[in-house]
């Protein structure tokens, strides 16, 4: 199997890793959280000028953990879609000249790609086809993994994004950022069936519900509405740790319910779980708990491999390189791309 040194700088990570037969040789990740936190969100100018300070030791220190040089490098690869454009442009600049300077391939990667294979990491004898739950505070999606580059979008979010709805919530309720975290660790001391609030349905014209899509912007606006009524009966009292864990408690049950229902419905045994929102320790326990009643198996990879990494977008890389898949030097960046379209990164 190839190695492969891959580049991720699709939002405010800047990461670099080298990947070898499913294993992570080395693994660099320079966050930005810091950077952003003082402004409650990623501010895209920001993100794409530290990218630029940041690539190139990143590179050299992966190459130096990894005891490697670029003579034991097959190809490399970067994340072009979907992405802030300025940041991906760092990432995709990198890797081409890198490519160009030592002759090597060069691979565009999808970012969804490597949240899918993040699995692969993790468990070395996993394979397609399997279904991903992919919740990050970008993505609400399940992916239909049929193949390396055949992908079939199943279920989406029609509004915020998990960790999105995670965010917006703790904003709300003047947590911090990133939200995620933070109400997970407050769900712990709280009550779960403290409160009942809405799991966003998707309505058919025909009737019924949408099985696998998502909405999360009316649970968000339900508990900013319980948070007023509550002000007003008790100003000083807000039970913020019965609010943070009947939220949390709503989106993973309603996550997990959507899951086993898709998986079942496809004949899929097999769920991997990736993205930020991948940690919680709700959706865990609950996802969990409906796969083994369904006798389904689920994976949760490590939070590192959850969260923005380039080792997945490496062994993304790898999979596609061993089918022969290149990228023409003329690939750009795509803020949006279909998570079916990825062949289109490819030569023919
Ligand atoms: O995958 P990720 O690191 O970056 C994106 O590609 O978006 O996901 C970040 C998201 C944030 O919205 C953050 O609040 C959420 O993941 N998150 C969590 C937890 N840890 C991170 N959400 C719920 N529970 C957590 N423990
Ligand atoms: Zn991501």
């Amino acid at each position: 199997m190839k190695t492969i040194l891959g580049i991720e700088t699709s939002c405010d990570e800047t990461a670099v890793a080298i990947v070898n037969n499913r294993q992570i040789c080395s693994s660099i990740v320079a966050s930005q959280i810091d950077l952003h936190k003082r402004y409650g969100g990623v501010v895209p100018e920001e993100a794409s000028r530290q990218h630029l300070l940041t690539i190139n030791p990143c590179i050299e220190e992966a190459l130096r953990t990894a005891k490697l040089t670029w003579n034991d490098i097959d190809g490399v690869a970067a994340t072009v879609a979907p992405g802030l454009i300025g940041a991906l442009m760092v990432g995709e600049t990198a890797a081409k000249t890198l490519a160009m300077i030592y002759q090597k391939p060069f691979l565009g990667i999808h970012h969804l790609e490597g949240h899918i294979y993040a699995t692969y990491l993790s468990v070395s004898n996993w394979n397609t086809p399997f279904l991903c739950l992919l919740v990050s505070g970008g993505h609400t999606s399940l992916i239909y993994v049929k193949d390396c580059g055949i992908y079939e979008q199943l279920g989406t979010t029609r509004d915020d994004a998990a960790g999105e709805a995670f965010d917006k919530v703790a904003r709300l309720l003047n947590l911090g950022y990133p939200g995620g975290p933070i109400i997970d660790k407050l769900a712990q001391k709280g009550n779960p069936k403290k409160f009942t609030l809405p799991e966003g349905k998707i309505s058919l014209p025909q009737g019924g519900y949408h099985p696998y899509d998502s909405s999360f912007s009316g649970l968000k606006t339900a508990v900013l509405r319980l948070v007023e009524k509550l002000k007003q009966a008790e100003p000083n009292q807000l039970p913020i740790a019965d609010l943070a864990a009947s939220f949390q408690e709503t989106v993973a049950r309603s996550l997990t319910k959507k899951t086993i229902t898709c998986a079942l419905d496809h004949n899929l045994t097999h769920i991997a779980v990736g993205g930020g929102v991948a940690a919680n320790s709700g959706l865990r326990k609950h996802l969990q708990e409906a796969a083994k009643q369904n006798n389904l198996t689920v994976h949760f990879p490590p939070l590192n491999l959850c969260t923005d990494n380039a080792a997945m977008i490496a062994c993304a890389a790898a999979e596609h390189l061993e089918k022969g898949h290149t990228s023409p030097w003329k690939l750009g960046v795509e803020s949006r791309l279909p998570i079916n379209e990825v062949m289109k990164l490819y030569c023919h």
